[in-house]
């Protein structure tokens, strides 16, 4: 191995690429906040939730629009911690909630589910949990708001398993909770890590550990009245074979729980230390026939998200890409794979925590924005060898469908164009009917904000009027296999339309109409993603 593979081995090594996946309201921006801070990255706290009330402060998209330069910036956001570089993807929650969403976790390496200790797994968490898992994604629990009174962990432990159907193996165990929460049993190394003061904490609290087996006299009177739970609770877990397996966690079989309280700071650093020993750096990534070594490969990287510029009379996108082997270098020339074209990676900026930075060399693991005139699609592949090329980023099942309605007739170009450049970057999926080459277009996205967005910039950047009327649908299966004429017996509760890749696509109005129709029609293959054609 020469010099230059040796720093790309050692740069790879330290990064730790994640994304927080978690339901509105379990703590995601401040724990994001609080790692941001302890890692160097944050000059105060408030920063990150800042900029999250102001995206949350109206729904108008005009507002939201004037922010969309913070959620670029926020889109992925680094710090240096104990030699390691995280990198934090953000994935929009609340009314952002989108396919962007769901995309960038085909970026990350693992995830952490954040749970508030008090509702358990809520929706959102379920959603973004199932495409971590068609990645087999390894997934780090972090149990918040542990300073409040919580449900029984085991509770959490068991429903984890039921709901999520993943083994869940609690790596440390809560000393108490509540107002009466003083720290953390770490089952793996036998140790008590205490906590004090920290309050709605900034800074670091006073931490400190005790290492032996519950035998021990002096931790078991460290316990006080905690003792008799944790030592309860410690051998039923022993005794139901609950043992942590880094292997089964990198395969994403079994996910580790720690508990916390991101307010407080308490529990933070035991999680973050045992995260970066256990969560994997970048690794060997398939393409369609070798698989990419982060290291010895050449440079590549895929397109998995793509935003447009925040700024009206500057109409690029930033185009993001994560880097999957080699060395990105300012500037330098590769080959955007679908085309054959060779393209020239300028005005590249690292996205960092508040600023912008241009940047002048990246890895594996890290994420660039680049500048795109408009060239770029989702799922696109970079580099000069040819041979590499990425599976496309897939299309998620929309949750809301409206009908389009153009008021002006005259204005079908400006709307085929607009509908196309929209499609692109993903915030909406455009549908048409297959019968009878009728003109009809149904719109498809994850969150209901989108329509707004198009709304709005169908009007601004195409100067088209577009009215949407709803639909009653809220999935949407991708057909595979032969569609019999009679599965359309339950029509009103579905409708087929083709995508613009030319897909056959089922709309349902709920998930038991899907169950009934795979059940006639067993021979139907319906599927929740589709793979873009890239
Ligand atoms: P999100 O990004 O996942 O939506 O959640 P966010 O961090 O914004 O936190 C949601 C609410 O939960 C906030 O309260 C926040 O202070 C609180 N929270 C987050 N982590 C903890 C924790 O560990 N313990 C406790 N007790 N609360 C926590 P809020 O009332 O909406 O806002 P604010 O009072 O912080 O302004």
């Amino acid at each position: 191995m020469n010099g230059a593979d040796r720093q790309i081995q050692r740069e790879v090594e330290r990064r730790r690429t994640f994304a927080i996946i978690s339901h509105p309201d379990a703590g995601k921006t401040m724990l994001t906040e609080k790692l941001l801070l302890f890692g160097g990255a944050l000059r105060e706290a408030g920063a990150v939730r800042a900029q999250k009330a102001n995206r949350h402060a109206t729904s108008d998209w005009l507002e939201l629009e004037k922010q969309r330069g913070i959620s670029v910036s926020s889109s992925v956001m680094s710090c240096d911690y104990d030699g390691h570089r995280i990198n934090i993807l953000d994935t929009p929650g609340h009314k952002d909630f989108s396919e962007d969403t769901y995309r960038t976790l085909m970026a990350a390496d693992c995830v952490v589910m954040l749970i508030d200790g008090a509702k358990g797994v809520e929706t959102q968490t379920r959603k973004l949990f199932e495409v971590c898992r068609m990645r087999r994604l390894p997934i780090f629990t972090f149990v918040n708001k542990w300073d409040r009174y919580g449900r029984d962990p085991l509770d959490l432990m068991s429903e984890i398993e039921e709901v999520l159907g993943i083994d869940a193996v609690p790596v440390n165990w809560p000393i108490g909770s509540g107002t009466d929460f003083t720290g953390v049993y770490d089952r793996l190394d036998r140790r008590a890590v205490f906590f004090k003061g920290g309050k709605h904490g900034t800074e670091k609290p006073e931490q400190w550990e005790l290492r032996g087996s519950l035998e021990d006299p002096e931790l078991r009177s460290a316990l006080g009245p905690h003792l008799e739970e944790i030592e309860e609770s410690l051998e039923l877990l022993d005794g139901a074979g609950a043992t942590f397996d880094l292997e089964r966690v990198r395969a994403g079989e079994q996910t580790p729980m720690f508990f916390g309280s991101a307010l407080t700071n308490f529990g933070v650093f035991p999680f973050l230390e045992s995260f970066l020993q256990f969560a994997p750096p970048p690794s060997a990534r398939q393409s369609k026939e070798v698989q990419v070594d982060p290291v010895k490969g050449p440079f590549s990287a895929f397109v998995f998200k793509i935003q447009a510029n925040m700024d009206p009379d500057h109409r690029d996108r930033v185009a993001f890409l994560r880097i999957c082997s080699g060395k990105f270098e300012r500037d330098m020339k590769t080959t955007h794979v679908p085309s054959g074209k060779q393209v020239r990676l300028a005005r590249s900026t690292l996205l960092m925590a508040q600023e912008r930075e241009e940047v002048d060399e990246a890895f594996a693991g890290d994420v660039v924005g680049l500048f795109d005139p408009g060239f770029f699609r989702i799922g696109d592949t970079l580099s000069d060898d040819r041979s590499i090329r990425y599976d496309g980023i897939p299309s998620f099942s929309p949750e809301v469908f409206a009908r389009v309605e153009v008021t002006e007739v005259l204005n079908r170009k400006a709307l085929t164009k607009g509908f196309e450049q929209l499609s692109q970057e993903g915030a909406v999926q455009l549908f048409t009917e297959p019968v009878g080459g009728s003109a009809l277009q149904i719109l498809g996205a994850v969150g209901e904000l989108q329509f707004d967005v198009l709304r709005h910039r169908m009007a601004t950047e195409y100067r088209v009027d577009v009215r949407l009327t709803r639909l009653p649908y809220t999935l949407a299966r991708w057909v595979e296999g032969a569609l019999e004429a009679d599965a359309f017996e339950y029509s009103d509760a579905t409708r087929l339309v083709i995508d613009r890749d030319g897909r056959l696509v089922l709309l349902f109005q709920a998930p038991w109409v899907v169950d009934l129709v795979r059940k006639n029609h067993p021979d139907l293959r319906l599927s929740e993603t589709a793979v873009s054609v890239s």
